[in-house]
């Protein structure tokens, strides 16, 4: 509903929702996001969700397991795309004079029954002339990243550090080629959560009052709840080792941010004050930039040449000022840098990802 807000507001900008193939029926998905891409005129994008938890929301089932969550997601987005199929474009017909709006002959109802889904008929709406609806996903276990390389066309990734970052770019090209599609198909898009200010010192202070009412108390909870692990016993300046991980099969909310603190810990041995200072413990795992524009520029071209981005989601932080040196300082320099555009060359979201 917030994006046929934004869709009569604006003509340009994509719209990509987030939807979780745990929570809802592939018939009204379908339908929801075939009516936005129409109200948008091409510019809606489905972000693809396992989600980590919510089940209470939706009843008195637990939450199903990983493993049963990525087998619904993979048939329930076989599903969408069948019924986006279902009613082609060129089905369209609109002859007042005969009465014909579309041709029967062009829609073919689906007849699918799986393991988690039985769904019967025709969308009742046609497909968008720009085509088929890009697809995002979020996820990246093992199994999320195969999900992934098998139908996104873009992933929104928890990227706190390059090196992760590199790693997950060659290892979903070399997982694109093995599903037989081009290493590039994929297009890797962290989540870059900024904090810009006209000086480091007050970007700094910026970073430090948005997580000020974080307690030592309630990061160890967190630490707690992300891996597994529970270091509340040990002083601020105690290392933490590889030897302190917990058993890698024990269950935790989030595959992707337990694999991303344990890679960091094993790597770094860092003190308990610096696990606790952690992006993946104090909030989303995203890529943490802090600074003036030239600082964060620099960051964003770093990641960029070290083939870690082909893009990312700002989330900004701080203040307003934030994301007006966003907008009109930083922005206009990566463009001077030929590395974002300065116009729009088309007008959907499909040629936005240049797909
Ligand atoms: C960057 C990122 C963003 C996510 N956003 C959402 C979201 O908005 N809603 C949701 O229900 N789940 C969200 N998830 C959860 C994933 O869909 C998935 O359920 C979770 O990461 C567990 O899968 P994994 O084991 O592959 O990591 C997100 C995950 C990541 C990594």
């Amino acid at each position: 509903m917030m994006f046929a807000a934004i869709a009569r507001e604006t003509d340009r900008i994509g719209l990509v929702t987030t939807v979780s193939t745990t929570f809802n029926p592939p018939y009204i998905v379908a339908r929801q996001l075939q009516s936005l891409h129409w109200l948008s005129n091409g510019r809606a994008g489905w972000n693809i969700v396992t989600s980590i938890e919510g089940a209470e929301n939706f009843g008195d089932s637990p939450m199903p397991s990983p493993q049963e969550r990525y087998a619904r997601a993979r048939e329930f987005t076989d599903v969408v795309r069948k019924l986006w199929a279902s009613f082609p474009q060129e089905a369209i017909l609109i002859d007042r004079e005969s009465g014909k709006f579309s041709d029967p002959d062009q829609v073919s109802p689906i007849n699918h029954s799986g393991e988690f889904f039985s769904v019967k008929g025709a969308l009742t709406l046609p497909a968008h002339p720009s085509g088929e609806i890009p697809l995002f996903q979020a996820g990246a276990s093992d199994t999320g990243r195969n999900f992934a390389a098998s139908i996104a066309n873009a992933i929104f990734a928890a990227m706190p550090d390059l090196e992760s970052g590199v790693e997950l770019c060659n290892d979903l090209r070399r997982r694109a080629e093995v599903h037989g599609r081009h290493p590039d198909a994929i297009k890797v898009l962290p989540g870059l959560y900024f904090f810009l200010a006209e000086t480091r010192e007050e970007a700094h202070a910026l970073y430090k009052a948005a997580h000020s009412h974080l307690s030592v108390e309630r990061r160890l909870a967190s630490l707690q709840s992300v891996l597994g692990l529970d270091i509340s016993g040990f002083a601020l300046d105690h290392r933490v080792t590889a030897d302190m991980l917990p058993d890698p099969n024990q269950p935790v909310r989030s595959r992707t941010h337990a694999e991303l603190l344990r890679r960091y810990i094993t790597a770094n041995q860092p003190t308990v004050a610096e696990v606790l200072a952690r992006p993946e413990v104090l909030a989303s795992a995203h890529w943490v930039s802090v600074g003036t524009v030239e600082d964060v520029l620099n960051d964003i071209m770093e990641r960029f040449e070290a083939g870690a981005i082909d893009g990312f989601i700002a989330l900004p932080g701080g203040s307003e000022q934030s994301l007006e040196l966003f907008f009109e300082k930083l922005m206009p320099q990566l463009v001077e840098r030929g590395v974002f555009r300065s116009d729009y060359t088309g007008s959907t979201l499909k040629e936005h990802l240049g797909m």
